[in-house]
């Protein structure tokens, strides 16, 4: 059984292939690759084709993650048929799937944060901020998904 996982964001440039990236090198490391498949997408389509932002690119890079090789998408309704599970950063990205979701969705669709041990609900956006908002969606990310890893091991989770 393949659980399939979609991780989504406002832009797909930055939280999203941060989170796509860590969970999948944490699948790859405990070598469950053909077990648990990972994307990401955006809300918005500003930025489909785009490489993640080079400030993600960057951070991510110096904590052993590279997620240069990623393009950006939308998010589109077939989506909901894809995956099991899918995980906004934010409440406002959760809104924009709640609003794209189709009735007969029966795998979970929440906030990556709910499987974090850190206090925080979402992921903070760091596109307009400074370098400390980049190293803190890495905390989060890293956090998240080792949460996320644990959760769908234990559970043997797929919609
Ligand atoms: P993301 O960040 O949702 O984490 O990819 C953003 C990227 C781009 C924009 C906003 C947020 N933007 O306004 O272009």
């Amino acid at each position: 059984m393949v659980t399939k996982v979609l991780f989504v964001c406002l832009g797909n440039i930055c939280r999203s292939p941060t989170a796509h990236g860590i969970f999948e090198a944490q699948v790859k490391a405990r070598g469950l690759e053909d077990r648990i498949v990972v994307d990401s997408a955006g809300t918005a389509s500003w930025h489909a084709g785009n490489p993640p932002d080079a400030r993600s690119i960057q951070f991510a890079r110096q904590r052993g993650y590279e997620l240069k090789h990623l393009r950006a998408r939308q998010a589109i309704v077939e989506d909901f048929d894809e995956f099991d599970i899918i995980l906004a950063m934010d409440n406002s990205n959760l809104s924009d799937l709640r609003d794209l979701c189709p009735k007969h969705f029966s795998g979970h669709l929440g906030l990556f944060l709910d499987f974090a041990k850190a206090s925080e609900s979402q992921v903070p956006d760091p596109y307009h901020g400074g370098d400390a908002g980049f190293e803190q969606v890495l905390d989060l990310v890293e956090d998240a998904s080792e949460g996320l890893l644990d959760f769908i091991l234990k559970n043997n989770w797929s919609k």
